[in-house]
């Protein structure tokens, strides 16, 4: 632990604050967190927390979820604008057009998406909840906001059900190729390839695994096989070589950094509990329109 890591956790325990963390964070983050999850993880934690102060390493539309299912909690961000492109590519008004064209659909929104969009829809997912919130629903026509490439491969695994898809994706993920993939299993023919559900479908589709950060996580840890292509964000593989340093792990490419995520420094984590900067600030009714969906979410078995 360095020194800031120490004075990090003195005001963490003098504040009662818990600390949440995404593993796309640095590792130097995700040690001094009590929590360290992929988004679902992080939504449920938060729901379940115990503490006045929550500090949210990670990008906005976490923190926000965070704030929507703990209306009652202090919910901070560290940096103000770490937020997530993909949550960006898609507003309220474009969700109500789709709601009129098919007004039969259940709309499923990613986590990934402001609290606005969240509002006008019928039931968030997350990469991990996905396959199961939508097979919870009685429609049979899907509008799946906003990442096509999750609502291709959700669509794969419930084919029974009809869907229409918006045309989001996430940068990071979706700017990596079949070539990237080729070229990774050439490199280590041994190697599984585990790879998370917002890249390209002819990328998943030489996937040995698909799933969440965290299920990435533990397919690995669970595998027998020493050696793994990690087909997400660089942080999963950093986390998976600091708790299985025995075992080999290779970025698909090195293009796999999400900027937002890597925004959050100790120092500003350090800066959040002592400043109480930067709050989550939502009215009681941005609140309430979001919280339907976000709980439904939650409450799918
Ligand atoms: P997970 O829910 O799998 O952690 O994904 C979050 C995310 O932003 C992926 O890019
Ligand atoms: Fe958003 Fe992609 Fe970054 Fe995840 S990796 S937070 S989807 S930009």
């Amino acid at each position: 632990m360095n020194e800031t890591q120490k004075r990090i956790l003195a005001l963490k325990a003098e504040k009662g604050a818990l600390i949440l963390a995404h593993y796309y964070q640095t590792m130097d983050i995700q040690e001094i967190a009590d929590i360290v999850g992929d988004s679902f993880e992080l939504a449920k934690q938060a729901k379940a927390a115990g503490q006045q102060i929550i500090v949210l390493c990670g990008v906005k539309f976490m923190a926000e979820s965070a704030k929507i299912l703990n209306p009652g909690k202090t919910v901070l961000l560290p940096v103000l604008d770490a937020g997530c492109p993909m949550a960006d590519m898609i507003t309220p008004d474009d969700v109500l057009r789709l709601r009129k064209e098919h007004p039969d659909a259940a709309v499923v929104c990613y986590i990934n998406s402001s609290a606005a969009v969240k509002a006008v829809s019928d039931i968030c997912c997350t990469s991990s909840s996905a396959v199961r919130v939508v097979r919870s629903l009685p429609q049979k026509k899907i509008v799946f906001i906003p990442d096509k490439n999750l609502g291709a491969y959700v669509a794969s695994q419930v084919p029974e059900k009809e869907f229409v898809f918006y045309n989001g994706f996430c940068p990071v993920h979706n700017g990596v190729t079949l070539r990237d993939v080729l070229a990774a299993k050439e490199a280590h023919p041994g190697a599984k390839v585990l790879v998370h559900p917002e890249c390209r479908p002819e990328v998943l589709s030489h996937a040995d695994y698909i799933g969440s950060t965290k299920g990435i996580l533990e397919y690995a840890a669970a595998s027998g096989a020493d050696e793994f292509v990690i087909g997400t964000e660089k942080g999963v593989a950093e986390r998976l070589g600091s708790l299985a340093p025995d075992k080999r792990y290779y970025v698909m490419t090195d293009r796999f950094t999400c900027s937002d995520m890597k925004k959050t420094r100790l120092s500003d984590v350090l800066r959040c509990l002592e400043t109480g900067t930067y709050e989550i600030q939502m009215t009681p009714e941005e609140i309430s329109a979001a919280y339907q969906s976000l709980d439904r979410m939650i409450r799918v078995p």
